[in-house]
């Protein structure tokens, strides 16, 4: 899962977006100052805002400029060789600082951490402190010690954790969309994935602390909560009585009667766990965006086995069929895919071309594989697609998925979209942008118009990455 609200289909501002988004954030009171910076999917966003509020309450206070803190954290992603590869040159302009500052301390979060253990203080000697994506209530502890001289480690993987009871502090937020993490940890075992080692068991969070969040968050002026997951459609939960349940489908249902005004989005969702429940609670409540993000990562059923999806081509297509069954052609629907996957052949790779084709994804993430230490493709597969042909793979797709992005764009053309404001557009102060119902990017006039409002988009044109139109009143 990355982060979704930026449009664009070239490597580099893939890459950019995908792992290397720093949080800039906003100033909350202490007498110590913290830097945190975020690398990876959205769950590391959030749980970077879950860290900044454990260490407001012992005393810092967040800060966007480097120069000033007294602790500098790095959340950091795993997921591919180059994630890591970032975090290593950022830790190296780093240390340029700690020289500057000596008593500058600086800490490194999330999966990196994770996978890496005490390896990280033996690779990186400027590092003080290494803790894993379940241990954060344990930072306060873990401070003391790095005041006290020490190098400090925890990267304990918890099967209850879900930092339930702490209430975010919003870094980089424009007020208007939030993120809440609904569940934490993996259990499937995607043979060429590094998540189920780095953030360990899946489990689910309680419902009732998730409901109370996006009601505060509504309360507060935001109009737009995404709920967050792995694969949300496995998300269970049970009270200890087991006298109440919750399944996704139930979740998403009491998070929209919250108020109609409040957009429910949702990521990831799985193609083996995706039910009819879910759509048809999609379906049902207006206020739930039809868009779903649904990961094929490949079109070729061997492939996926290799993967161990647990699904193959045609149960694929059959869940996209069913998606337009039951909520139509205009459901935004995206799309995960890796190319060069071991042992991948060209005709491997033309059906992943022609699942494209069938689908007409309304946007893609798309990667070329990256070997992971540990997972199972790693030790069980040889990763024999040489990395010329990867890349040219990866063209193939991206450039196929360019020229859908734009069909399923020149659709919208023409017709009236609600568009949620979110701010004002990249380019121009003159001009507002927000996103419709399927997580399209608009552009518009801004009148007397601001961000948290909704208002009617007649759109007039289109690019693969944006749709421009106006208001209409
Ligand atoms: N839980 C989500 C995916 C999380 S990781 C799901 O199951 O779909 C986000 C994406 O990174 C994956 O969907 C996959 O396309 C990509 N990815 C994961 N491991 C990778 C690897 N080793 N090399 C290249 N891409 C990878
Ligand atoms: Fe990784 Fe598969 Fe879990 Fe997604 S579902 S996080 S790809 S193991
Ligand atoms: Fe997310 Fe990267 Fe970890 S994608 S779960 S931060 S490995």
């Amino acid at each position: 899962m990355i982060v979704e609200n930026e449009k664009s289909l070239s490597v580099e501002e893939k890459e950019a977006l995908d792992e290397a988004k720093i949080s800039r954030n906003e100033f909350v009171k202490g007498t110590k100052k913290l830097y945190i910076e975020s690398y990876g999917c959205q769950m590391n966003f959030a749980d970077s805002e879950v860290v900044a509020s454990i260490l407001r309450t012992n005393g810092y206070s967040t800060t966007s400029d480097v120069s000033e803190a007294d602790l500098v954290l790095i959340n950091t992603c795993a997921i591919r060789d180059n994630a890591e590869q970032k975090v290593r040159n950022r830790l190296n302009a780093l240390n340029a600082n700690k020289k500057q500052k000596p008593d500058l301390k600086i800490g490194v979060l999330g999966c990196m951490a994770e996978r890496l253990k005490t390896k990280f203080l033996e690779e990186e000697k400027m590092v003080d402190m290494v803790v894993g994506p379940d241990a954060y209530r344990d930072l306060p502890n873990l401070l003391e010690e790095v005041e006290e001289g020490h190098k400090a480690v925890n990267v304990f993987l918890s099967r209850e954790e879900t930092y339930a009871d702490i209430a975010p502090i919003r870094l980089d937020s424009n007020g208007v969309s939030a993120f809440i993490s609904i569940m934490r940890g993996c259990d499937n075992m995607c043979s060429f994935c590094v998540v189920p080692y780095t953030r360990g068991r899946e489990r689910s969070r309680d419902p009732h602390s998730i409901i109370s969040e996006a009601t505060d968050l509504f309360e507060k002026g935001y109009r737009e909560v995404t709920l967050l997951g792995q694969n949300v459609d496995s998300y269970k939960w049970e009270n200890e009585e087991k006298t109440e349940r919750f399944n996704f489908a139930q979740l998403l249902t009491e998070v929209a009667k919250i108020n109609p005004e409040l957009r429910v989005r949702f990521s990831t969702s799985h193609p083996k766990d995706i039910t009819d429940e879910v759509l048809y609670a999609i379906k049902a409540n207006e206020n739930v965006c039809k868009y779903i993000h649904l990961p094929a990562q490949s079109g070729s059923s061997r492939i996926l086995e290799l993967m161990n999806r647990t699904y193959d081509r045609e149960w694929y297509l059959q869940k996209i069929d069913r998606i337009r069954e039951i909520l139509g052609d205009d459901c935004g629907i995206s799309h995960d895919i890796i190319a060069g996957f071991c042992t991948e052949t060209e005709e491997d790779h033309q059906d992943t071309l022609s699942l494209m084709d069938y689908v007409r994804f309304d946007y893609g993430y798309m990667f070329f594989y990256s070997e992971r230490p540990g997972t199972p493709a790693a030790k069980k597969l040889v990763d024999d697609v040489p990395e010329e042909i990867k890349k040219r793979r990866l063209n193939e797709i991206i450039e196929k998925q360019q020229g859908h992005s734009l069909y399923r764009n020149q659709q919208a053309v023409g017709k009236v979209h609600r568009v949620l404001i979110e701010g004002f557009s990249k380019r121009s102060e003159d001009d507002l942008a927000g996103r419709n119902d399927q997580n399209k990017m608009i552009v518009f006039p801004k009148k007397h118009y601001k961000k948290g409002q909704y208002v009617n988009v007649l759109v007039n044109s289109c690019t693969a990455a944006t749709l421009k139109g106006e208001i209409v009143e």
